[in-house]
């Protein structure tokens, strides 16, 4: 390339640069500091526990790291209303899962919730999570302030799980798109770790292991 093409090139691309870093840097002023993502282990880097109960065990305390996520958290309290944020802050405006937990007449949670994640204009939330099925976890399904033990044994408990035996659970978890919607929350919140594909894994491997708990 000659010297004044190499020059041109410089004189365009050069404010790009600029302004790129400009951009980067206000944003990450702004953004709110959001926890790191963590990673999730496959469920085959379990194989070589051979003890069967123990590895059982193993893949569910790393199908934890997502289970006890703010992501699925926020939706599965035990007051009946949801709570928000990496630090399960009460949801602004107060709101209540309501007779069906969809919240309450006149103010259900699709009023403000639509059918996917909705953009905002400003910086403080960035974005509003949607989802055709947005609604609070009944009471039985309560997960916040529980161990994974206690979470663990009523997650398999008919009474509590919604009658679901474990091929439901392991379909609920591995393709539902509520459960999904915590890889793609939204700008301005982190994923759950890893990916649901991932997650179904650890749930199969766990279930076909025995499904056996952690002690509570
Ligand atoms: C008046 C509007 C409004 C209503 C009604 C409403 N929400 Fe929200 N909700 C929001 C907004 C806005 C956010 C995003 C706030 C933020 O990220 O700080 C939010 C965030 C959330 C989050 C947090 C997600 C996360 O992980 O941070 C959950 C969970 C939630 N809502 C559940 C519900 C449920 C369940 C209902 C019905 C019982 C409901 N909301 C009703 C406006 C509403
Ligand atoms: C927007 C709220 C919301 C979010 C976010 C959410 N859930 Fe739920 N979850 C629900 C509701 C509502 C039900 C009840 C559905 C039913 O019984 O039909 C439910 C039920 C379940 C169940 C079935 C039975 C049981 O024993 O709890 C499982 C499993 C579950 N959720 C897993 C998850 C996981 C894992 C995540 C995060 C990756 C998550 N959920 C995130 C609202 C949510």
């Amino acid at each position: 390339m000659k010297a004044d093409a190499i020059l041109a090139v410089g004189i365009v691309v050069a404010p790009l640069v600029l302004c790129a870093a400009v951009a980067w840097a206000q944003e990450s002023a702004t953004k709110p500091s959001a926890m790191p993502v963590v990673p999730l282990k496959a469920a085959s880097d379990f194989e070589s526990i051979t003890d069967q109960g123990k590895r059982s065990i193993a893949l569910f305390e790393e199908a934890g790291k997502v289970l006890q996520h703010p992501r699925c958290l926020n939706c599965h309290p035990v007051e009946r209303s949801p709570t928000q944020g990496d630090d399960l802050h009460p949801h602004v405006p107060e709101v209540a899962g309501g007779p069906a937990n969809h919240g309450l007449p006149g103010m259900p949670c699709n009023s403000c919730h639509g059918k996917v994640n909705s953009m905002t204009l400003g910086d403080t939330v960035r974005s509003i999570p949607g989802d055709g099925h947005w609604a609070l976890a009944p009471a039985s399904m309560a997960w916040q302030g529980k161990s994974l033990g206690e979470i663990c044994e009523q997650l398999k408990d008919l009474k509590r799980n919604g009658n679901r035996d474990l091929a439901k659970i392991s379909h609920h978890m591995g393709t539902d798109t509520l459960v999904g919607w915590a890889w793609n929350p939204g700008a301005g919140r982190t994923p759950a770790p890893g990916t649901q594909k991932q997650f179904g894994a650890l749930i199969d491997a766990w279930i076909a292991s025995g499904a056996a708990c952690p002690k509570a």
